[in-house]
């Protein structure tokens, strides 16, 4: 029978209009030569001047709360050495590194080194003696650069599902995390309700699309509405972790069902 890892596909390809659709270097990271990646990559180092002025604008703030959620149900402890991955600007970096104190570490790994550039300016602006302990890394989720259980948490806020080979990923996150430890991942909720399916494309189109417009931004942000289409119900999320090799997976709604986190167990 296939399992769901050989079923998903990798998703829509970001858009990348033509005058900027060129190959990153992948210099300092290797980023896999899918031409859906270097597009993703190229579109999150776009956005990432206003990225996070928009999350804060989109949201109403909310994505704070989902993020300080997200944190929590890692089990990030005090003295842990923890990963965030796709951190970009850093959010979840940030509360990683309160709550593991200056005993502990925290790595935080993106593709994106525009995304890096501008969380590693945030921790100088907004600076607290506890951030002396997070490391940004040009790095590939696809290829994680750190040994067999070195983790004893890991966190993934809105990335796997622009990650174009998300078993892949998911694998990965295992194998960093030891044993016993917690993956928890937050993203846009693809719901099976159809209430919440319309309202989550109607804000979208109607709300999303139009701000992100008056920043020229129209493309990058419709790339949400397919990414999330193409992304994966809960059950399939649960699936995919224990395919990856976690001993429990369990998916909450959270934001009246239109985000998620999944939360997995090593
Ligand atoms: C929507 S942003 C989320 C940023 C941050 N975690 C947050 O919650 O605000 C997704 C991030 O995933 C990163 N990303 C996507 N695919 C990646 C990959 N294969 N390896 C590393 N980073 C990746 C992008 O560069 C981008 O910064």
């Amino acid at each position: 029978m296939a399992t769901l890892a050989a079923a998903i596909s990798a998703g829509p390809a970001a858009p990348a209009p033509a005058a900027r659709r060129r190959r990153r270097g992948c210099a300092a990271v290797s980023c896999g030569s899918s031409s859906a990646a270097d597009e993703r990559q190229a579109l999150f180092s776009r956005i990432a001047p206003v990225y996070d002025h928009l999350n804060d604008v989109l949201s109403l703030g909310q994505h704070r709360t989902w993020k300080r959620i997200c944190v929590s149900w890692s089990r990030a402890r005090r003295g842990d050495r923890v990963l965030d991955l796709c951190c970009g600007s850093g959010d979840l970096a940030f509360l990683l590194s309160q709550k593991v104190g200056l005993d502990g570490q925290v790595m935080a790994v993106d593709f994106s080194s525009q995304q890096l550039q501008t969380a590693a300016s945030r921790q100088d602006q907004r600076w607290k003696p506890c951030y002396k302990n997070i490391k940004w890394i040009e790095g590939d989720a696809l290829d994680l650069p750190f040994t067999d259980c070195y983790f004893d948490a890991v966190t993934v806020g809105y990335g796997l599902r622009n990650v174009v080979d998300k078993p892949k990923a998911m694998r990965e996150i295992f194998r960093v995390l030891k044993p016993g430890s917690r993956a928890s991942i937050l993203d846009f909720n693809k719901s099976s309700s159809l209430f919440t399916t319309s309202l989550q494309s109607w804000m979208i189109d109607n709300v999303v699309v139009p701000l992100a417009s008056g920043y020229g931004l129209t493309e990058e942000y419709k790339y949400l509405k397919s990414s999330i289409l193409h992304y994966l119900t809960e059950k399939e999320l649960e699936e995919l972790a224990k395919e990856a090799g976690f001993s429990a997976a369990k998916h909450y709604e959270l934001g009246g069902g239109l985000m998620g986190d999944l939360v997995a167990t090593r």
